[in-house]
């Protein structure tokens, strides 16, 4: 992104908990109380995941079902790398917010949901992961920077938030908005950012099946470092068309204009699907870096999604404004 510190990702192995940490603690968290197992699986995570969902009132709902259509063909990024390796310009302008997340006050939260739709709502959130059906993903997130992880988000699929608010025919976008608060988001002190953070996606994309609403992830409620209570997933774009904390859901007809197209829309555009074949201006789009390995691997046109969104872009001209 704009600030950016090359050798950022150069997370050391050592610093990782391996994927069976993270399946092992599924399995604990099953068929035990959430309390003695979280406390058991502290020092695993570092202490990481404990201390933002220890009091998180849907602790319960988690671990979920996980949804077996979507597969990976690479392991899980170990959480405690997925947990302390992010970006959140609310809260600063490098890698390592997630201390100053936790500053995140996760409730009371509500989301608003409004413009062109039968049902405007406000609708505080464990009301909302009532209504919703949550299972587990296990999704490939690719960040503009040219690194990627692989992430088991709980969520749910955006199109069932969206059968029940019930756009109107004219509704052709959908924005979603992060908070802004500078008493405990440093980050938005930083006045020559265009806050809030927003994001937009057409109604075809918000409706496609693999767009998701993340409110937990590797088995317990989402980390406020990971946008909690409620971020948004899209696998096919670069990570920044994934917003985090979001506040607010609007069906409009006019195209959002983004946080990062504000600031810089010839490198971060509206569409930002990822393709190889489409370098940043800055650096090359070919490969990324697995973190959590040693490995840079080629990078895959829709972030390997292309059976899932191709067509939406079909009748699209297929040049760079599509791809960055
Ligand atoms: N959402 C908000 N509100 N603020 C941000 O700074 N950063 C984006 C996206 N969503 C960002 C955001 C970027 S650039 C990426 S790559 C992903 O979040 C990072 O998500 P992660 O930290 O969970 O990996």
């Amino acid at each position: 992104m704009l600030i950016k510190n090359p050798k950022g990702w150069e997370i050391p192995e050592s610093a990782a908990t391996s994927e069976s940490a993270y399946l092992n603690r599924r399995q604990l968290m099953k068929g035990a109380a959430a309390g003695t197992i979280l406390a058991a699986a502290g020092p695993v995570l570092g202490g990481v995941a404990q201390a933002a969902t220890e009091d998180d009132p849907s602790a319960h709902l988690y671990p979920v079902k996980q949804n077996l259509r979507y597969r990976l063909d690479r392991d899980l990024t170990p959480e405690k790398i997925n947990s302390t390796y992010n970006n959140f310009y609310e809260f600063g302008s490098h890698k390592e917010i997630w201390r100053a997340a936790q500053r995140l006050p996760v409730r009371p939260w509500t989301v608003r949901i409004d413009g062109m739709v039968e049902n405007e709502m406000e609708i505080g959130i464990d009301d909302l992961l009532a209504k919703m059906p949550l299972e587990e993903r296990l999704y490939r997130h690719r960040c503009v920077e040219a690194w990627s992880m692989t992430i088991p988000w709980s969520g749910f699929e955006l199109s069932h938030l969206i059968k029940m608010v019930q756009p109107l025919g004219s509704a052709k976008y959908v924005e979603f908005r992060t908070f802004v608060d500078k008493s405990f988001a440093s980050g938005q002190r930083q006045f020559w950012y265009p806050w809030p953070y927003v994001e937009g996606l057409t109604m075809e994309e918000a409706m496609n099946e693999m767009t998701f609403m993340v409110t937990g992830t590797y088995g317990h409620p989402a980390l406020p470092q990971h946008g909690a209570p409620i971020r948004i997933a899209v696998p096919w774009k670069y990570g920044f068309k994934s917003a985090k904390s979001i506040v607010s859901i609007t069906f409009t007809d006019k195209r959002p204009k983004t946080f990062w197209e504000e600031l810089q829309d010839a490198e971060y555009g509206f569409w930002a699907n990822v393709n190889p074949a489409f370098d940043h201006p800055r650096w090359t789009q070919k490969t990324e870096r697995v973190l959590g390995t040693d490995k840079r691997v080629p990078t895959l046109i829709y972030n390997g999604y292309g059976e899932f969104v191709a067509d939406l872009y079909k009748d699209m001209p297929q040049d760079r404004a599509l791809f960055i």
